[in-house]
């Protein structure tokens, strides 16, 4: 009995692992996330049961992977980046040890680095930026002190509606207002979408952005014009307002 945590990647599907892949085309029970493109679910072999876990609760997905799992059917669950990165992925591996079900976890690549380099922003640079703190931005109820005065690259997840929120926060905790900032919508997609500026105004203009989207704060963000984007064709659509 044994139950596989998997990371989808970022949104490219070409940025899943190769052992990710390889259990998704094994798997007899594929339960999946809103953020997994179609084309990993589509490479689940034809007579996989497919579940889709938009509209079930965390309670229900659980008792599905215990279920599925203790049927001694090769289940994966696929979790868009990485699953242990604001994934619940931890939560599901706990339950899934209590109910005495083996688990297997393959990372994934975590939209934390993967999204800001797709739009050519390194989250660490030597002499810009020694540490990135990740955050849930998803209500912005912040230590705005201790973020505003970190050196390093502050990545907010799931923050783009609470994006005037934090802007002014980090703004009333002292954060230059010059400060390079970017939201990248769809990152490593080919509808990727990027808006750079500087923090006092990067709430105005990215108010229009869609989601999945991940901002990005801090003088990292300055080298986006000078990278460019990734290798990759991720989509066209960028406002370079720094
Ligand atoms: C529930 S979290 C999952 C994060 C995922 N486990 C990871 O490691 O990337 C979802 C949030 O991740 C960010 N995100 C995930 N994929 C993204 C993408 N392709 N482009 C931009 N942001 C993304 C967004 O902030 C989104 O609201």
């Amino acid at each position: 009995m044994s139950v596989a945590l998997v990371g989808a990647g970022p949104g490219d599907p070409d940025l899943i692992t190769c052992r990710g892949l390889r259990l998704i085309q094994q798997c007899q029970v594929l339960v999946y996330d809103r953020l997994v493109g179609p084309e990993l679910v589509a490479e689940a072999p034809l007579d996989a049961i497919l579940v889709d876990r938009d509209g079930i609760d965390q309670d229900e997905v659980n008792d599905l992977l215990v279920d599925y799992g203790r049927l001694g059917l090769r289940v994966v669950r696929l979790k868009g980046g990485d699953p242990f990165v604001f994934g619940r992925g931890g939560e599901e591996a706990l339950v899934l040890r209590d109910a005495g079900i083996e688990v297997e976890v393959v990372s994934g690549v975590s939209s934390f680095a993967a999204v800001p380099a797709a739009a050519g922003i390194p989250v660490t640079h030597r002499g810009l930026a020694q540490e990135a703190t990740i955050v849930m931005g998803h209500d912005a109820d912040l230590d705005f002190a201790r973020l505003a005065a970190s050196p390093g690259t502050l990545v907010f997840f799931m923050g783009a509606r609470s994006l005037p929120c934090i802007a002014a926060g980090l703004l009333a905790a002292g954060k230059h207002p010059d400060t390079p900032a970017a939201v990248i919508a769809n990152g490593t997609r080919s509808d990727q979408e990027v808006v750079t500026s500087v923090l006092a105004e990067i709430a105005e203009a990215a108010a229009a952005v869609p989601t999945p989207a991940l901002i990005v704060i801090g003088e990292v963000v300055s080298l986006a014009g000078a990278i460019g984007p990734a290798q990759r064709h991720y989509g066209a659509a960028a406002r370079l307002l720094v």
